[in-house]
């Protein structure tokens, strides 16, 4: 944890979000809409942006300000998600502040989150087409996977919860190092390599979100259910496990003993442990950016966690 990539990550997320948050000034600084759309994006931790150019450096990428266009995009559609997200769960707060549709109204919200997105959009045409795909691409598997969690009929499984954590929000960590091997010219098995790697980073950082809302008892709109049929799920698979002796070290000494806590850490590991597999491939070439990129995914799951002091 106190490694050298560690510390170097650490002092890249500091400069590259000072980076990222002087673009987006400069980017909405002439639009009468801008002091909602900077009070929008306040307080957010930009992580989706800083993997995007991190995984760009880490590529060798030489046109930095493009890459950062691209972040800042990022960054803007996902706010924006996020101001719908409120409308849709109902959430008061957003980052300790009352959340955009308490302050402008919900109608307000919706058509800014809108415009925001819209911004996001223009910004990424301009870098090209491909890129455009990828955006386009994410945000429907978002839309998706949004819609799966409130109105999905289909029973509850590990299945249907990991396909739902993938397009909510693995998609948009998928869209920032895919993007960054687009803009960096990277081939094509690098192209998927990264994709699956900002995928499996976004996963591991989503089990880390529903982990905290486990442990602070927040109860958001679905989620309740959710859980209890994860848990559910689990049992029945621990159960099984155990009538086949598949258990091994992990057996508890009664079934009440497992608790949903324990399986989120072991899948949240077990994500964070692929990703670095697949950062290690040689297809990336060793590099400082290399190395950070290796210990992204804990620091992505550390500052989710830190939410529950
Ligand atoms: C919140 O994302 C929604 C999730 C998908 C977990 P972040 O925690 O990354 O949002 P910021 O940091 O406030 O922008
Ligand atoms: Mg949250």
């Amino acid at each position: 944890m106190t490694s050298l990539a560690w510390a170097d990550l650490i002092e890249y997320v500091k400069l590259a979000r000072a980076e990222i948050d002087e673009k987006l000034s400069e980017k909405i600084k002439s639009r009468s809409d801008r002091a909602i759309i900077k009070n929008a994006l306040s307080g957010g931790k930009r992580l989706r942006s800083i993997l995007l150019l991190l995984a760009y450096d880490a590529l060798g990428g030489k046109d930095r300000d493009a890459a950062l266009e691209v972040a800042c995009a990022l960054e803007l559609a996902h706010n924006a998600s996020l101001i719908h997200d409120d409308i849709i769960d109902g959430d008061m707060e957003r980052r300790g502040r009352p959340a955009l549709w308490r302050r402008i109204g919900v109608a307000n919200a919706i058509i800014q989150g809108h415009r925001i997105i819209n911004l996001a959009f223009q910004t990424v045409l301009e870098k090209g087409v491909e890129l455009a795909r990828i955006f386009l691409k994410a945000w429907d598997d978002a839309s998706t996977g949004i819609l799966e969690e409130i109105f999905s009929g289909e029973e509850f499984s590990k299945k249907l919860y990991t396909r739902i954590v993938k397009e909510k929000t693995a998609s948009l960590f998928a869209a920032a190092t895919e993007s960054a091997a687009v803009l960096a010219h990277a081939d094509g098995k690098v192209r998927e390599l990264m994709r699956e790697y900002g995928e499996t980073v976004g996963m591991a950082y989503q089990l880390a979100d529903d982990y905290v809302d486990i442990l602070s008892d927040r109860r958001r709109l679905n989620f309740p259910i959710f859980v209890l049929r994860q848990f559910e799920d689990m049992i029945k698979q621990f159960y099984i496990a155990t009538k086949t002796g598949n258990l091994r070290a992990i057996i508890p000494k009664s079934l009440f003993d497992i608790r949903r806590s324990d399986i989120f850490v072991k899948e949240i590991n077990d994500y964070i442990t692929r990703a670095k597999e697949l950062i290690s491939n040689p297809a990336i070439p060793d590099s400082r950016y290399k190395s950070m990129l290796m210990e992204f995914p804990r620091y992505c799951v550390n500052s989710m966690l830190s939410g529950l002091r």
